[in-house]
């Protein structure tokens, strides 16, 4: 579901921020390496709250209660004003809490083997299988992990080309351009081929292939 911001829709959708706090690593792109910056990034963007730094502060400084709760929760003097600085840690506070332990599946994993249904147990299985690979990447218990990959999801039709992570860091890996020829080189198709003699051997899977 696209995230919606002032101006309508915005390029991509938003993360869950189901366990975000385990990550350092934030936004689709992996762009922000902590919370505290990714909380920026929503409250400044053009076409998400179009807010400013003074913007923030004198809304919340306006408020009474904020006033009293910001200077609680930071032990400092409440005639002092609120900073931004103090808004990231709140939401970074706040978000690193949303952490989702006792899940089904946790209880699952913990040995409660009644906590999924049996077609549920038959779709993790498939999951972790060897032919969908799918928690190579998704590594459980979050089902994430800090890597970035490409993974071939087609351009949204309509929309402009997203570039996704090869977009800002300049990293020829994540570029679909190099992403494409290395899928053709030779030395790609020899790594597959040793994948497939290890698996058929039901030697260890390599590591997902993820780049920075
Ligand atoms: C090569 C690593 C890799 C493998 C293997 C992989 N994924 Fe993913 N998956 C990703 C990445 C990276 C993303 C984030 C995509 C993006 O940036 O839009 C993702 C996103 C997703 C999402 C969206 C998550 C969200 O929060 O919106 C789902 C659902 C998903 N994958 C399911 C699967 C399933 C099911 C499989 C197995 C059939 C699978 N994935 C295999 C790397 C992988």
């Amino acid at each position: 579901m696209p995230a919606r911001g002032k101006d309508g829709i915005s390029r991509r959708s938003a993360p869950t921020l189901w366990n975000v706090g385990f990550l350092d690593r934030l936004f689709w792109d992996g762009r922000a390496g902590s919370l505290e910056v990714q909380a920026q990034g929503p409250l400044f963007a053009a076409d998400e709250m179009a807010n400013t730094a003074d913007g923030v502060v004198s809304t919340l400084e306006s408020n009474a209660a904020y006033r009293h709760l910001f200077s609680v929760a930071f032990g400092r003097d409440e005639g002092k004003s609120i900073s931004v600085k103090e808004v990231t840690s709140a939401l970074a506070a706040f978000e690193s809490s949303l952490v989702s332990l006792n899940s089904r599946y946790d209880r699952y994993a913990h040995g409660d083997s009644s906590s999924l249904s049996e077609q549920e147990v038959h779709g993790y299985n498939v999951f972790r299988g060897f032919v969908a690979r799918c928690s190579q990447c998704h590594i459980p218990p979050l089902f994430a992990s800090n890597d970035l990959a490409v993974v071939g999801a087609p351009p949204v039709p309509g929309a402009a080309y997203d570039l996704g992570a090869g977009g800002l860091q300049a990293d020829a890996a994540l570029t679909p351009s190099s992403a494409w020829r290395r899928a053709a080189s030779p030395d790609r198709r020899a790594r597959r081929r040793r994948r497939s003699r290890a698996v058929r051997s039901g030697g260890a899977l390599p590591r997902c292939r993820a780049a920075r």
